[in-house]
């Protein structure tokens, strides 16, 4: 049992509701906060005079003035890939159409190749580079997509890849199988016969290695349509899969397949207009902005605020993939869609913590209460209002896993 603090304050993210608008006055914060951890698992939380006063065990002292947090949860990337695009961002900037790139080799399938030539443990050395930087900004759980396979040896090489690298860094990885992110260029068959593939081939194997319990799909005119992808993921549903979508990024569809087939999430949402936003509000599903994707392309942002104020659930991860969104800095990404959505901080925060756990159906963090994770961040701050005035460049000066301070940072 140890006693970590003083922290000039904690913000618990506690007793506040899962959908909908939220209030910077909503947020618990306990002045002058200690807490104790007990085999990773949150004990008891509140004034560190109080709780030293009856302590028994280890202590751990803060020395410098900081504000605690919950560790970060992003709850959406594709950090599992090799190869740059750069080619493609450099033709985008300069104006260059989704057509233009592709035909210049760029695109999704660019990744495929790149991805496919690489090695198992490149793609997990890839993998554990990446969670570094994030664990370094504070991220104690991060999920990764598959979907730069595109084939049953190659997508069971990147989860495994995701696998091994979950067993290398301190974050836990929670991986999703993406092989349908888009139909391969070297299938022989439509659509409907590659997703009838994958159920076939790919996910009983998915399913018996147990190397991922998500599934996702890319809902779009490029991709897949609503109607093909609703037969895959209830068939997906049936073999034991939560189901994830990339919904409304370009054009609708995708975020009515989600509500649908009873989706975890749906991610993306930056075409979704009126009927969609109410749809989505009253739905039991989480809605996800990824605003890394938005500055990557250039396109609008996600209705975070409409979507809250129509009492949503909506919470923000990076995207982070070699293509749209190469920043993957998920805090900076998060002020970013703030200031153009309107967002309060409490929304900020909430977005990252305990209602990206909700997307990814993880009731065990996400906030700072007895009985959680001691998933934590603590900011070099005595305001927490620091943190996002910074615009990401404050950095955490501690983060922890399980109680245990991260050793990379
Ligand atoms: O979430 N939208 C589809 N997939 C990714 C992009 C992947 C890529 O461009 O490599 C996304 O933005
Ligand atoms: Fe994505």
């Amino acid at each position: 049992m140890k006693l970590i603090g003083p922290f000039s304050q904690i913000l618990t993210l506690r007793h506040l509701p899962l959908r909908g608008a939220l209030a910077d006055d909503q947020l618990e914060v306990i002045e002058n906060g200690g807490i104790i951890v007990r085999d990773g698992i949150i004990d008891n939380i509140g004034s560190y005079t109080e709780l030293l006063r009856n302590h028994q065990g280890d202590q751990e002292v803060i020395q410098e003035p900081s504000v605690l947090l919950p560790g970060w949860i992003d709850s959406h990337t594709h950090i599992c890939f090799a190869g740059s695009r750069s080619k493609d961002y450099a033709m985008r900037i300069a104006g260059k159409s989704y057509l233009e790139i592709a035909k210049a080799g760029g695109g999704i399938w660019d990744s495929v190749q790149q991805t496919r030539n690489a090695s198992r443990d490149e793609l997990s050395e890839g993998i554990v580079q990446r969670v570094i930087k994030h664990q370094e900004n504070g991220v104690t759980t991060c999920e990764i997509k598959s979907g730069y396979g595109l084939n049953t040896d190659k997508e069971l090489k990147m989860l495994e890849a995701i696998r091994n690298a979950d067993q290398k860094v301190a974050a836990d990885l929670i991986s999703t199988c993406l092989a349908a992110h888009m139909r391969p260029k070297d299938f022989d068959g439509h659509n409907q016969a590659y997703l009838e593939y994958l159920l076939k081939e790919l996910l009983p194997k998915v399913k018996a290695k147990n190397l991922s319990q998500r599934v996702d799909i890319f809902i779009e005119e490029s991709a897949f349509s609503p109607y093909e992808a609703e037969t895959y993921l209830l068939q997906s549903k049936k073999i034991g899969f939560d189901i994830t979508i990339h919904g409304d990024q370009f054009s609708t569809g995708g975020s009515a397949v989600a509500v649908n087939v009873g989706a975890m999430s749906v991610d993306h949402l930056e075409a979704s207009s009126e009927p969609e936003i109410q749809m989505l509000s009253k739905a039991d599903i989480v809605c996800t902005a990824l605003p890394g994707a938005s500055i990557g392309l250039g396109c609008p942002f996600t209705p975070a605020r409409r979507l809250l104020d129509g009492g949503a659930c909506v919470s923000i991860a990076s995207d982070w993939n070699p293509g749209s969104a190469p920043m993957g800095d998920l805090l900076t990404q998060a002020v970013i869609i703030s200031t153009f959505e309107k967002l309060s901080t409490a929304e900020v925060f909430a977005g990252i913590t305990y209602r990206a756990a909700a997307a990814l159906g993880l009731n065990d963090r996400g906030i700072l209460q007895p009985g959680k994770l001691a998933d934590m961040i603590a900011f070099p701050t005595v305001d927490y209002r620091e943190i996002l005035y910074h615009q990401g460049q404050l950095k955490p000066s501690t983060v922890w896993k399980r109680g245990s301070q991260i050793k990379e940072i």
